[in-house]
């Protein structure tokens, strides 16, 4: 709740759009809610199944559930937080960009279920107010690109809308998500207040509210799509091998399956089409290192951008030698990628690292030509379901008469066009592990390094040995949202 007086609320009235329903956040309509969390039961009120646009298009997907521990009720503090001044914690539990629900606490999150507390229970008790909106995703028709992003985009109005009569500050929203879903947080915080989304925010009656928000995580982001794939053979030409995903899975939520295979003499030219351009690509960007020295690639794709890469799975060595997490002899079996001067690393061959980590994702890993990818679907529309996204994979298609994406949802659908000085969240936590092989780990650096450029405080690692997943470090997840809460400048 921030210092806005009611009187706001009532002078704009109630958001709603004729014949749409209203957006303002009912206070009255609640159950109460436990948890148990490191053995302390948390009282919260649950607030579910709320639409936060008036007119929506797939009610099952378009809607927020928000909790708010009980104790800022009685005008408790937890954390050192109240009802007035607990930041927003915005989870979304997108996949695949499949459609997803709003989250719940106990049962957020992804991959096997995990012990202990989720993401959202640990959240509510440090005092946090969680608001997880679901989604539109793919497999519908009004679900294709950019649904997912204007669909959360429309949840930050709400919660902005309501900022004045709701426990929480809607000036504190931190977004989090993983994969597909950290794409879209990161792209959340990216296009904060973009206009690109306006008409397709303003069709869905949207409430009349700015959607930017404070701080932005994001595990593993499958972002920068229309470049994922001369990335990703950038960093797996030459490994022949791969286990892919079972592309009849559609869940993301659970345990994959997956196929083994060997590239063909086709896929592996396509592999070498792809990484040459990726140099080029990665130039254009003009990047810099923290030192402000230039990130770039020779025609082979090496240089000081894949050695600032090879410089954070080292560090991801040693800090899990530091932990206890591997030892030297572990290393000196399992990782010949490494070499180590005591526990020092002091060489990384990153052609070696690709190989070791394995390839997941066969040529070209997101446009795939014969239209297979879920990406593919992402980037289709309402009359075909299926498109390309590429200039490559559209010029290669081996689907007769297949479809396009127009640019300016390729662009919608890419945070590197928002991200500027004026971009509106100053911190950004960015994870994604060393045995992750989903996407290349180009994604993430230029993401980090676009937004340290452009002037914004970024926390990037990759955990050791940590596979394509999200919310495994929850202790220092929440220290790192604290921190970036009380510690920086208004
Ligand atoms: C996800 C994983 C992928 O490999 C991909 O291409 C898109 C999304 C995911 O887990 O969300």
């Amino acid at each position: 709740m921030s210092r806005k007086p009611l009187i706001t609320a009532l002078a704009f009235g109630s958001a709603t759009l004729a014949g749409g329903a209203s957006l303002d956040f009912d206070p009255a309509q609640y159950s109460e809610k436990t948890a148990t969390v490191n053995g302390e039961t948390i009282t919260y009120r649950a607030y579910e199944n709320i639409p936060y646009v008036a007119n929506p298009v797939d009610a099952a997907h378009q809607t927020i559930n928000i909790y708010i521990p009980a104790a800022y009720y009685n005008g408790g503090s937890i954390n050192g937080y109240t009802a007035a001044t607990a930041p927003i914690y915005l989870p979304n539990q997108i996949g695949g960009y499949m459609p997803a629900s709003a989250g719940v606490p106990g049962a957020s999150g992804f991959g096997p279920k995990k012990e202990g507390a989720d993401a959202m229970q640990t959240a509510l008790a440090k005092g946090y107010i969680v608001a997880s909106p679901g989604a539109r995703g793919r497999i519908s028709a009004d679900g294709k690109a950019p649904a997912a992003i204007i669909d959360l985009k429309a949840a930050v109005r709400y919660l902005k809308h309501n900022d004045a009569n709701m426990a929480g500050d809607a000036g504190k929203i931190i977004s989090n998500g993983t994969s597909a879903g950290g794409a879209l947080s990161i792209l959340l915080g990216a296009s904060s207040n973009a206009p690109d989304y306006d008409a397709a925010l303003k069709t869905l009656g949207a409430a009349e509210a700015p959607d930017d928000i404070y701080a932005v995580s994001a595990y593993c982001p499958i972002s920068i799509l229309d470049h994922a794939d001369s990335a990703y053979e950038w960093e797996f030409h030459g490994v022949n091998d791969y286990e892919k995903i079972d592309a009849r899975q559609v869940d993301y939520h659970v345990e994959r399956q997956l196929q083994k295979g060997t590239l063909s003499a086709a896929e592996q030219q396509t592999s070498a089409d792809l990484k040459a351009q990726f140099p080029a690509y990665l130039n254009s960007l003009n990047l810099k290192n923290t030192d402000g020295t230039p990130l770039t690639l020779d025609a082979d794709g090496n240089g000081s951008f894949r050695d600032a890469i090879a410089a954070y799975l080292g560090k991801s060595a040693e800090t899990a030698l530091k932990n206890g997490q591997t030892t030297v002899a572990q290393l000196a079996a399992d990782h010949p990628w490494l070499t180590l001067d005591g526990d020092r690393v002091t060489t990384v061959d990153f052609a070696a690292y690709a190989k070791t980590i394995g390839r997941q994702k066969t040529p070209p890993a997101f446009d795939a030509l014969d239209l297979s990818s879920g990406e593919n679907q992402l980037f289709g529309s309402a009359s075909e379901d299926k498109r390309h996204f590429t200039a490559y994979s559209q010029a290669h298609s081996s689907v007769a008469g297949a479809g396009m994406a127009d640019d300016a949802t390729i662009k919608q659908m890419n945070p590197l066009h928002y991200i500027s000085d004026k971009t509106a969240p100053q911190h950004w936590r960015i994870r994604v592990g060393t045995a992750d092989s989903d996407t290349s780990h180009a994604i993430a650096v230029i993401l980090a390094s676009k937004l340290a450029n452009s002037g914004k405080t970024v926390d990037l690692a990759m955990p050791w040995q940590v596979p394509h997943s999200g919310d495994y470090d929850l202790d220092e997840l929440f220290a790192w949202m604290d921190n970036v809460v009380k510690n920086s400048q208004p």
